[in-house]
């Protein structure tokens, strides 16, 4: 009776096998081409192209700031807007675009490139893909700021725009119907996004805080590892590759979001919440530019509608819009041309200090962040008081801003707690 069985296996066996799509012979070449010369070429082309552009961009200064009021604590801010494409998302739709044309999504036969955007890696997207011509669509909310279509539109992009909560659902089904390739930059930066230290082999690791510790190490002579890296969100893309670097090789650095006041990003991170349920009736537009999660109609789904990590976030920071946008003027007032994203990069940056000057401790901190996209971007907008009047009426407008401006000034001189007099001194319920 085994052996009945044996045989019977050993037939079965054999007839699978035997199957002519595994079988070696004669007639039958052993070497045949996966992918065309053409096409083998043409990636070749494009991928080396992408790295060219890469080393052209060479790193973005770091700056230094030591609040006079925080003797303790130094600031480094990397200024992204020294990219030519002038934001942070320089090197993330580089990344993007490198990832998309390695797996094969984007190829010569990509009819084109779509994503969905708030305008800054739209600009940066059109400048890689007209880099490697391959034309590029950006779906964008149709109340985006002119200075962001004009961007797009002067690296090569064309525009599609549409209410807000539509970009992604527009963006995924256009490229469907067009054989085109769709991005989302929200599902697809935690693949994109380098997280490995390369050993510098050929090239460097694209990591951006890698970068940084190589600058500091330069700068001050010595390895220098931040205590802090502070960041926020749009995509989650930047922040989780850092934190993936930091836990991964073990830096001592805390990993910080800091989120804008309706996100769901703080909640997510923290508690888990919000992957089942949307931000409906809690997002408050305008919200701060590209930063935090709610006006999309999807819950938080890692990996579809975001790429931010949880597990490698220490902590989670939030703060007022209100404060934000007098953050902006505060630094703009300093000569540095950044945009909201930044300045809320910046507050959580100054509550650190406070924080570490509260605690009595006598050890100098180390905090690094970006300077993620310039001012001049939205002078239409957060720059603007007749809009801020209008925007921020339930925390009193442009006086409300003004109180927070004098609250953050005060903290930057003296070291004293912005967080708590703002919330207590200035108008409107947080
Ligand atoms: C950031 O870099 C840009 C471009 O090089 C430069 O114009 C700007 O002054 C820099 N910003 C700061 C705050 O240093
Ligand atoms: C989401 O999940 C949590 C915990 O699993 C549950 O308490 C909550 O009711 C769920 N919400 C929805 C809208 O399904
Ligand atoms: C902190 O940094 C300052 C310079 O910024 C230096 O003078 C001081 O010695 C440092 N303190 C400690 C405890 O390292
Ligand atoms: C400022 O904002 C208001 C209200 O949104 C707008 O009508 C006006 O054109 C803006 N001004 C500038 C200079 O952008």
């Amino acid at each position: 009776m085994k052996n009945a069985l044996l045989v019977l296996a050993v037939i079965l066996f054999s007839s699978v096998v035997g199957d002519s799509l595994t079988k070696i012979g004669v007639n039958k070449l052993a070497d045949e081409d996966v992918i065309s010369d053409a096409e083998a070429k043409w990636r070749l082309d494009a991928i080396r192209k992408l790295w060219t552009e890469r080393k052209r961009m060479g790193h973005t200064p770091l700056i230094k700031y030591q609040p006079p009021g925080f003797p303790n604590t130094i600031i480094y801010m990397k200024n992204e807007t020294a990219t030519p494409t002038r934001t942070l998302k320089h090197r993330f739709a580089w990344a993007l675009l490198l990832w998309a044309i390695t797996e094969g999504k984007v190829t010569s036969k990509t009819s084109a490139v779509y994503d969905s955007t708030s305008g800054n890696t739209g600009s940066a997207e059109a400048y890689m893909c007209t880099l490697v011509n391959v034309p590029y669509i950006a779906v964008v909310a149709d109340n985006l700021e002119p200075e962001k279509v004009k961007q797009i539109e002067s690296f090569g992009g064309k525009l599609k725009k549409v209410p807000v909560s539509q970009r992604n659902k527009e963006a995924r089904e256009t490229a469907e119907k067009t054989h085109g390739f769709y991005m989302n930059q929200f599902g697809n930066a935690e693949k994109a996004e380098e997280f490995h230290e390369s050993g510098n082999f050929l090239y460097e690791s694209t990591n951006v805080f890698h970068e940084i510790l190589v600058q500091l190490k330069q700068l001050n002579k010595i390895p220098t590892v931040p205590d802090y890296f502070i960041h926020n969100a749009g995509t989650g893309g930047t922040i989780s590759s850092v934190g993936r670097y930091i836990v991964r090789y073990g830096a001592p650095t805390r990993v910080v979001l800091s989120d804008s006041q309706y996100s769901l990003f703080y909640d997510y991170v923290l508690k888990g919440k919000f992957t089942n349920q949307t931000g409906a009736g809690i997002w408050k537009a305008p919200g701060v530019a590209g930063i935090g999660y709610g006006y999309d109609v999807k819950p938080v789904i890692y990996g579809e509608t975001t790429s931010l990590t949880r597990n490698v976030i220490h902590e989670a920071v939030k703060m007022p819009d209100i404060a934000t946008v007098a953050a902006t003027r505060v630094l703009q007032e300093k000569g540095y041309n950044f945009g909201p994203s930044t300045a809320l990069n910046f507050l959580v940056a100054l509550f650190k200090a406070y924080q570490h000057k509260a605690s009595k401790s006598t050890e100098n901190q180390t905090i690094a962040t970006l300077g993620n996209d310039p001012g001049d971007y939205y002078t239409t907008t957060y720059l603007n008081n007749t809009w801020v009047d209008q925007k921020f009426a339930d925390f009193g407008g442009v006086q409300g801003m003004n109180c927070w401006k004098t609250q953050i000034q005060n903290s930057i001189d003296t070291g004293s707690d912005f967080y708590t007099k703002g919330l207590t001194l200035c108008p409107g319920e947080y």
